[in-house]
């Protein structure tokens, strides 16, 4: 499907919708559009994917699907193993301290973690360092602001967050599986822009909303509108060959 495009959008959102009822539905079609997207910027055949915080590997899945050679990497053995067992190729692993050689990977995936991290900054240093040279970076999250910054407790989270979680437990008699500052933190879209740009050691591929049907791009660049409107941010980022400094280094002059 046509990205972006209004027809895109609703069978993604309708997919969203029964995510409860048919997970694997909604993950494949979101798998599916996430590989149409980095295929836009590199094809997937005889590439090595690691998707970081993975889950249950549906995107690993699309990925070889396509003829990549992927690794799941996952620290949580109940969200690996959502689907009834391990798939194979997965490994038990935090994304701030992947088990994997610098510049390894053509692609280094993460959907939907960077908002469960204390530190995203290194986190997302980390997938810079097992990335290749050239290769690229794919990182979303949900940004706190957004209508669904508080997940199943959302749009209470404009509330407060103890406030909307309490609400979600009377509703449902189930305590939420997300709590703030524990396994959900409040990050924004503005400030991680920022200190994106100001890396040396990527350059910014593309900036828009993972899931908007038009103005993708535009939403991100509007202060204040961004946090609320974007709902969900997209960064595709490529490594650097050469960062400035490694450039003015008098090592390169010796080397050369
Ligand atoms: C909302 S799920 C996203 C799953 C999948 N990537 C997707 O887009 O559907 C967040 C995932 O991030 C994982 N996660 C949380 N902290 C992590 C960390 N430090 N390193 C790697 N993954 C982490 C969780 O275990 C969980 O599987």
């Amino acid at each position: 499907m046509k990205d972006p495009s209004i027809r895109r959008s609703v069978a993604l959102f309708r997919a969203f919708m029964g995510e409860q009822t048919d997970p694997d539905r909604c993950y494949t079609l979101l798998a599916h559009d996430a590989a149409d997207q980095l295929e836009r910027q590199m094809t997937l055949s005889d590439r090595l994917v690691v998707d970081v915080g993975g889950g249950p590997g549906h995107f690993t899945e699309e990925f070889r699907r396509r003829g990549a050679q992927s690794y799941l990497f996952e620290p949580d053995l109940r969200e690996l193993s959502a689907r009834g067992t391990v798939p194979a190729g997965s490994v038990v692993a935090d994304g701030y301290l992947l088990p994997l050689a610098d510049g390894v990977a053509d692609v280094c995936f993460s959907s939907n973690v960077l908002e469960h991290v204390a530190d995203p900054q290194t986190f997302l240093s980390e997938l810079i360092r097992v990335t290749r040279p050239g290769g690229l970076i794919y990182v979303s999250f949900t940004n706190w602001l957004s209508p669904w910054g508080g997940h199943e407790w959302a749009p209470w989270h404009y509330l407060g967050a103890d406030r909307a979680r309490a609400r979600y437990l009377r509703r449902t008699g189930r305590p939420a599986k997300h709590a703030l500052g524990e396994n959900l933190f409040a990050i924004h879209i503005g400030p991680t822009l920022r200190q994106v740009r100001a890396r040396e050691d990527v350059s910014l591929v593309t900036a828009r909303s993972r899931y908007w049907p038009f103005l993708a791009r535009a939403v991100t660049r509007v202060p204040g509108l961004r946090e609320i409107a974007t709902w969900n941010l997209l960064l595709i980022l490529r490594r650097r060959t050469e960062t400035a400094a490694e450039m003015d280094s008098p090592l390169r002059a010796t080397r050369g």
